[in-house]
């Protein structure tokens, strides 16, 4: 698991102010466990009230049907089409010149889009991928920065019933995107038969050519008909005549009058790619009903939101923290969101505070790796900023360690913003664990108590539920409306990975413990999944890579704790007779896997060896390489080693 060890031992409880409290959503403990219990004891109802609040164009005949487990079936017989739910029901409302999106470029130019206007977009956009080719069902992949037509892309595809599948842009907070080839590989495995990109997006004050990596991504692959491109970067782009079509002269030359296709509640909305423990990344499957309302609802709840709300969440639509947070959670509710495309230190390390200031943002959600990126950074860069209007603050993507999580209540909240810490997965859809800002005391560190309809536990090896603070697996026992409904094409997979360690119940790949409050400590993977910045590497995808360079024999690839990034990836390499183990080959390989898979992919370090340590059975023993690139003593039975001499080798090393 090795995450950062925390040296500050924050016991003390946060509640949230009288000042909060009093205007919140949800402050009464009472109702709010009247709420909960009934979610738990008859969901069907619970949810059945949360759905009839969403525009549905046929009713639903049936709330949840589980005979299928573990494929849910929610809202069976109801038809609705997710981009009327973020749209056309706000203009029908008188909402139509509220802002959807309030934009900032990384070049500092701006752009506010109303909910009117995001809608004619959206419309156009529609038509002219119709005019295209795209069906209904068609899969669309979307590489793109982020620019408002991120948004209008994916909420086009919802209109006319065709699946999305974004793949992250190529920029985060802390490093670069996939490589061309990992694009490849998503284009091919959702069966994409077109691509919205852009030429270029901002990145640290140049240009980073997106078009050029569809061009390779998409050499050779014959299904794909359509290349739309926006205009952002204003780069030299290569073009196919026939395939390529610029996204400003498609949508001007359609039609603004598109009704949104009626789509199955159980019709795929999305497709979004993660890793898992095994090499190839999966295409986790979302479906329409079940993700609109939990997504509306979460929205609503884990965030406070008011209608006069600035809401900012500084994911990337690449990732599901960006479609269920940016696009679809509080555009089902009618807010105002930010987006920003650039680096948060471009040009200057208050980037972000300066746009929380310039925009009067309130609702403020962020990852633990940036708030520490931003602690090392410095006070300063902060302070120098009002950020008086901010209200509420959260985090996502990883446990938050206690220096981090004080430091952003103290310097960013000013000490009166309640942190809500919100534990999910691209799989989950939406929030699971997270406080109710107006209700829950807060303890650092911990994502306290579910969600309604969110029924966990911590279990043992063998699926018997643990006392207070035992650490074990977390599992959860009901199933809820924005659940995965599968893994694209690989239905078999989908049941391995999640329902068959414990039988009957969802199994994330955390391990948790529960303390005496009933709060949720989780305490990160215990699967092979690295968590990088809040984003998800798998062990074997990357030594997979590895392995496939000529110069390498074996490589064990395990996490190691890291104080900006949460973990960071350790590789240990063997190399084949005659190579020479250096620094060249150290930046070939780092280069290599960047090339496979992305510049997040690459090892934090490289250490080179004559053979890596295995059990009598052949087994490489990862808890060892874990301890030795974590630098502790090594812990635990090391009696079925085979060879100690590749131990005291690799120690040696380190020296
Ligand atoms: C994994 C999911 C959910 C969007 C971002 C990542 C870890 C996520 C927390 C949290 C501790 C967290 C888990 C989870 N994780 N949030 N608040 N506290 N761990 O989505 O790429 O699907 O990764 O991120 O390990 O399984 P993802």
């Amino acid at each position: 698991m090795s995450q950062i060890e925390s040296v500050l031992q924050e016991t003390r409880l946060f509640p949230p102010s009288a000042e909060f409290k009093g205007r919140a959503r949800l402050s009464d403990e009472g109702t709010w466990r009247r709420m909960y219990r009934e979610s738990i004891d008859d969901p069907e109802s619970f949810w059945d009230r949360v759905a009839r609040e969403l525009p549905w164009i046929e009713p639903y005949t049936e709330v949840l049907d589980w005979s299928a487990a573990p494929v849910a079936r929610w809202f069976g017989g109801g038809k609705l089409n997710a981009s009327a739910v973020c749209l056309d029901q706000h203009l029908e409302n008188g909402l139509g010149n509220k802002r959807a999106i309030i934009w900032e470029g990384e070049p500092g130019d701006t752009r506010e889009l109303t909910y009117a206007q995001l809608h004619a977009e959206v419309c156009r956009l529609a038509n002219a991928l119709r005019a295209r080719g795209v069906q209904r069902g068609d899969r669309v992949a979307i590489y793109m920065p982020m620019v408002p037509e991120l948004a209008a892309a994916v909420l086009a595809c919802a209109r006319i019933g065709a699946v999305h599948n974004v793949v992250f842009g190529g920029f985060s907070v802390v490093f670069g995107g996939f490589s061309s080839q990992a694009l490849r590989d998503r284009i091919e495995d959702g069966g994409c038969s077109a691509v919205i990109t852009a030429d270029g997006g901002w990145r640290r004050g140049s240009v980073f050519p997106l078009k050029a990596q569809v061009d390779e991504a998409v050499a050779g692959n014959d299904s794909v008909h359509t290349v739309l491109v926006v205009r952002r970067g204003e780069n030299e782009v290569s073009w196919q005549a026939g395939r390529d079509v610029w996204y400003h002269e498609a949508v001007s030359a359609a039609d603004a009058d598109c009704p949104p296709e009626p789509m199955d509640a159980e019709d795929v909305l999305f497709l979004l790619y993660t890793s898992g423990s095994t090499g190839k990344p999966k295409g986790i499957v979302h479906s329409t009903g079940g993700y609109m309302v939990g997504t509306y609802l979460t929205t609503q709840y884990v965030f406070d939101l008011r209608p006069e709300d600035i809401y900012w969440c500084t994911a990337d639509v690449g990732w599901i923290t960006g479609h269920s947070y940016i696009v679809y959670g509080p555009m089902a509710n009618g807010a105002t969101a930010v987006m920003y495309e650039g680096a948060p230190n471009t040009p200057h390390e208050g980037r972000f505070w300066e746009i929380v200031e310039k925009h009067g943002v309130t609702i403020f959600y962020t990852a633990p790796t940036a708030i520490r990126t931003f602690m090392r950074w410095g006070d300063e860069h902060v302070k120098r900023f009002d950020l008086s209007s901010l209200r509420l603050l959260g985090t996502v993507g990883e446990s938050i360690n206690p220096e981090a999580w004080m430091w952003y209540h103290q310097v960013v909240g000013g000490e009166r913003c309640p942190i809500v810490d919100t534990w999910w997965q691209t799989e989950t859809g939406g929030i699971m664990l997270t406080p109710l800002p107006g209700l829950t005391v807060t303890k650092p560190g911990s994502a306290t108590l579910p969600f309604f309809g969110v029924d966990p536990v911590i279990v043992d090896e063998a699926g018997n539920e643990l006392g207070t603070n035992e650490g074990g697996y977390l599992a959860v026992r009901k199933p809820w409306p924005s659940m995965l409904r599968g893994i694209w094409g690989d239905a078999e997979r989908f049941r391995e990975t999640y329902w068959a360690k414990f039988p009957g119940l969802y199994f994330p790949g955390d391990g948790a413990r529960k303390d005496a409050d009933g709060y949720f400590w989780i305490m990160g993977r215990v699967d092979d999944v690295i968590n990088v910045s809040g984003h998800r590497l798998s062990t074997m995808e990357v030594e997979s890579s590895l392995v496939s360079h000529p110069a390498v024999c074996e490589a064990a690839v395990v996490a190691r704790p890291d104080e900006v990034t949460g973990q960071a990836i350790s590789a240990f390499v063997s190399v084949g007779p005659g190579v020479v183990a250096g620094a060249e080959l150290k930046a070939t390989l780092l280069a290599h896997v960047a090339e496979e898979i992305g510049k997040l992919a690459r090892p934090k370090e490289i250490r080179f060896t004559d053979a890596l340590p295995k059990t009598r059975s052949g087994k490489i023993m990862r808890r060892l390489l874990r301890d030795i690139a974590a630098g502790r003593e090594i812990a635990g039975d090391t009696s079925t080693i085979e060879d100690f001499s590749v131990l005291a080798r690799l120690r040696a090393d380190e020296e």
